[in-house]
């Protein structure tokens, strides 16, 4: 069996890896939601999470693998370490999947054997074939991770990876965990995979790094060269500490330099079939729709999605792209799923055309969210004349992407100015529908919210990120406030948008302790049925 191929599988870890940034915790729903945009986009593997680290995960991952896993669609992974109880678990939740995955690790340095596992190598050799073997009960496809493989012996390494693919691992995942190799370091890392290890023409070589030194796409891309087939990745390349290899700017390089690449993969170099299986249309809305929902800010200047990644200031570079295109640009921004920008509602706009142009942007939104989306629409066009696609999208964002409103806002209300003392009054109603008026002063207007808010919530945490972004420009523009608080070692994200950028402030700061009250309460019950249990 020669497991290679002349494409290059996407495998998205968004939703595990990625979750893993501090603060980009996510509820079962928006999991859902970001896991139906992942299957649009087209990725091969949706690795949904780690289902034995918590019930939370367990359940997403079912889930996923329920209404995601169809006949056309991805394939459903869960991760396990190298143990029965992991493996168990992420089987059962992969369960529901037509194609469901377990992809089980363990690690192969010296550094981690010695001070994490407090294992010997041969103790390793002989767990890792084993568990291999064991998630195989569960399922024919089984990937198998030597953690810090970049940091690892090489000869050891050919030796763990004939074992496992001897065990039935049809993907062998090299992962670079601590983002330190280069990008010829890691492409000599698997030319020797391929030339030392037996068997591993039965196995694809997949890779997995993270962005220590900034060189994670860097380094996949070489590696594709020396025969590496699945490339594990995220969205906006969010994940633990400088995240993982970005999604969108792998499947762009592999595609506007395809003719580069076709060679690696046995075409011929002016191939035109895609090396991915990537709808490039939806980067961009994909890329928005994680940042919502986690409230990881994407830096303007990030190559693809970045507000600035198609903008021209300079005179020079603005004439040169008038007179053509080319001159400046090598690729063109609708190829992302960007349009440009046009004017496209107003207030006149009716429902119908509203609906229209929400699907030509791939919103998919039940009656009830259209309805809701509709009224704030109509509620922004009666301060803002005209209403671009970003308007929209900002708009549904805020109104549907929202987690549950277990505190609402009734009413926030400031007075301020440069000879006043900042005052907000706030009107919530309590998880128990209550209906509480509090008011406090604050150095500035946000201030005074926040405070006003907390007197009524009470929950202490810690202000750490505050931003506002202009969605368009000009006076009437939406403003969009993103803020990131801690509790307890944990952060909570909230995100707004509306004209009026004190009522965002108020907005997206209830939407964050929202979902620090949703995650105590979740807490409390997990604590109750094991309180009942023992
Ligand atoms: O970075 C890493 O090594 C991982 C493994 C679990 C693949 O995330
Ligand atoms: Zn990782």
């Amino acid at each position: 069996m020669d497991k290679s191929t002349d494409r290059i599988i996407i495998f998205d870890t968004t939703l595990r890896d990625g979750e893993q940034s501090p603060g980009a915790t996510l509820n079962v729903e928006e999991k859902l939601t970001i896991a139906r945009a992942l299957a649009r986009l087209g990725v091969d593997v949706i690795e949904a999470g780690f289902p034995y680290a918590s019930p939370g995960d367990f359940e997403a991952v079912q889930k996923i693998a329920h209404t995601v896993g169809t006949e056309n669609g991805p394939t459903i992974c869960g991760l396990a370490r190298a143990t029965k109880a992991d493996i168990k678990s992420a089987a059962e939740a992969v369960k529901p999947a037509v194609k469901g995955r377990i992809h089980t690790f363990l690690a192969t340095s010296d550094i981690h054997l010695e001070y994490k596992l407090k294992k010997t190598r041969a103790e390793v050799l002989a767990i890792a074939p084993e568990m291999v073997a064991y998630a195989k009960t569960f399922t024919p496809d089984v990937e198998f991770s030597p953690e810090d493989a970049g940091r690892s012996d090489p000869e050891f390494l050919y030796q763990m990876l004939e074992a496992v693919i001897s065990a039935g691992a049809t993907t062998v995942n090299i992962p670079d965990t601590v983002g330190y190799l280069t990008p010829s370091e890691f492409g000599t890392l698997i030319k020797g995979i391929k030339e030392n290890v037996p068997n591993i023409d039965q196995a694809i070589i997949s890779v997995h790094g993270h962005n220590d030194l900034g060189l994670a796409v860097a380094n996949f891309l070489e590696t594709v060269k020396y025969g590496a087939r699945q490339l594990e990745c995220t969205i906006n390349g969010i994940g633990e500490r400088a995240g993982n290899a970005a999604l969108e700017e792998l499947v762009m390089a592999l595609h506007v330099r395809r003719q580069y690449f076709n060679p690696f993969l046995g075409r011929p170099v002016t191939s035109e079939a895609p090396l991915t299986n990537i709808d490039t249309q939806q980067i961009y809305k994909t890329s928005r729709l994680v940042s919502n929902l986690t409230g990881m800010f994407v830096q303007p200047n990030k190559a693809i999605v970045g507000a600035n990644a198609f903008a021209h200031e300079s005179g020079i570079h603005q004439d040169g792209v008038l007179k053509n295109k080319l001159t400046y640009e090598i690729m063109d921004a609708t190829s992302i799923g960007l349009n440009d920008n046009q004017i496209v509602l107003g207030k006149h706009s009716g429902r119908h055309a509203f609906r229209t142009r929400l699907e030509e942007l791939g919103f998919d939104l039940s009656e009830t969210d259209l309805n809701k989306a509709f009224l704030s629409f109509k509620d922004v066009a009666d301060k803002k004349k005209t209403i671009t696609d970003w308007d929209l999208e900002a708009i549904v964002n805020d109104e549907i992407q929202q987690p549950p409103e277990l505190f609402r806002l009734e009413l926030v209300q400031v007075s301020c100015g440069d000879n006043a003392c900042p005052t907000a009054t706030v009107k919530i109603v309590t998880p128990d529908g209550e209906e509480l008026t509090d008011a406090a002063t604050g150095t500035g207007p946000v201030d005074a919210i926040y405070k006003a808010i907390n007197r009524v919530v009470n929950i202490p945490n810690q202000l750490i990120e505050f931003s506002v972004q202009s969605v368009t420009e000009g006076i009437d523009a939406i403003g969009e406030v993103t803020i990131r608080l801690r509790h307890e070692q944990k952060i909570y994200s909230g995100r707004a948008a509306n004209t009026d950028i004190i009522v965002a402030s108020a907005r997206a700061y209830m939407g964050a302790l929202n979902r620090l009250y949703g995650a105590l309460e979740k807490r409390k019950v997990n604590q109750d049925n094991l309180s009942v249990t023992v």
